[in-house]
C-alpha cells in the first residue's frame, strides 16, 4: 500500500500540524490543559519534544509497528510527521520512569473520526508484552475525559479488525465496539468509552 494512502489517526493528525510552513517558525503546541505530564507506576507520559525524533521515526517506519497502519511511512510525509509530533498538543511520549527510555507514544486527537476525541497509540516492538501500553493508554484516557475539550462525552479508538493486540488492549480498558467500517480495503473496528465518572451508553 502506498504511504500516501495511509489513514491512521496517529499519523494523519500530524498533517494538520504541519501545513508546509517552516517548522522553525511554528510556535510550541498549546491547548487547554496542555502541556501536561502524567505519572503511572512505571511510566511517565510527557509532551513529545524534538529530542524524541528518532523514536518517532522508528514508530513510523518499523514494519511490525506499521503492520496494521498502512505500512511504513516514507519520503516527505515521513519528514513532516516526525517533526510534527513535537508541534501538536495531546501527543504524549511514553518513557520509563526508572531510566527515561522512550517506549512508545499515545496521542489524543481532539477532533477525530465522528467528530469525537480519538485516542491512538504506538509502541516499539521490543517493549510489547510488558503491559506498558495498557498502563499508558489507561492513564491517558482517564486524563483526557476531563482535560481534552469535546462536546461529546465519549472517547473513541479505531483499529483494524485483524489487530488482535490492539483489540485486546481496548477491551481490557473497558472500551466497547460500537461500529465497524472498511477503509483502504481493511475492516476496522470502532471502540468507544464514556468516562467512568459518567456512566451511560457508548
Ligand atoms: C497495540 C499495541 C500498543 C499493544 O501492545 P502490547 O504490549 O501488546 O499491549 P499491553 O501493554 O496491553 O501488554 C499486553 C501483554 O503484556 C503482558 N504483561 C506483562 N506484564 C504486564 C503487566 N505488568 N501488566 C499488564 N500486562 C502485562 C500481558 O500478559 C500481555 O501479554 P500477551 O501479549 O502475551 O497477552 C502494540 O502492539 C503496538 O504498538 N502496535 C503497533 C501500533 C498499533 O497497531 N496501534 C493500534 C492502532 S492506534
Amino acid at each position: 500500500m502506498a504511504s500516501a494512502d495511509i489513514e491512521d489517526a496517529f499519523s494523519s493528525s500530524l498533517v494538520v500540524a504541519w501545513n508546509g510552513d517552516s517548522l522553525a517558525s511554528m510556535s510550541a503546541p498549546s491547548g487547554p490543559n496542555w502541556p501536561a505530564t502524567i505519572a503511572t507506576a512505571r511510566l511517565t507520559l510527557r509532551p513529545a519534544h524534538e529530542d524524541d525524533v528518532e523514536i518517532y521515526r522508528r514508530l513510523l517506519t518499523d514494519q511490525d509497528v506499521r503492520n496494521y497502519l498502512g505500512g511504513p511511512v516514507e519520503g516527505e510525509r515521513l519528514t513532516a510527521y516526525v517533526q510534527g509530533y513535537a508541534r501538536q498538543p495531546y501527543v504524549f511520549s511514553i518513557v520509563t520512569t526508572e531510566d527515561g527510555k522512550m517506549v512508545g507514544a499515545v496521542n489524543i486527537a481532539s477532533d477525530g473520526r465522528y467528530g469525537r476525541r480519538e485516542i491512538s497509540y504506538s509502541f516499539l516492538p521490543e517493549h510489547w508484552g510488558h503491559g506498558y501500553a495498557l498502563e499508558a493508554v489507561r492513564a491517558a484516557l482517564g486524563w483526557a475525559f476531563d482535560a481534552v475539550p469535546s462536546e461529546d462525552r465519549s472517547i473513541i479508538a479505531v483499529t483494524q479488525e485483524d489487530n488482535s493486540r490492539s483489540r485486546r488492549l481496548l477491551e481490557k480498558l473497558g472500551m466497547e465496539q460500537i461500529d465497524s467500517f472498511i477503509e483502504l480495503d481493511a475492516p476496522k473496528a470502532v471502540y468507544s468509552k464514556i468516562s467512568d465518572d459518567h456512566p451511560g451508553t457508548a
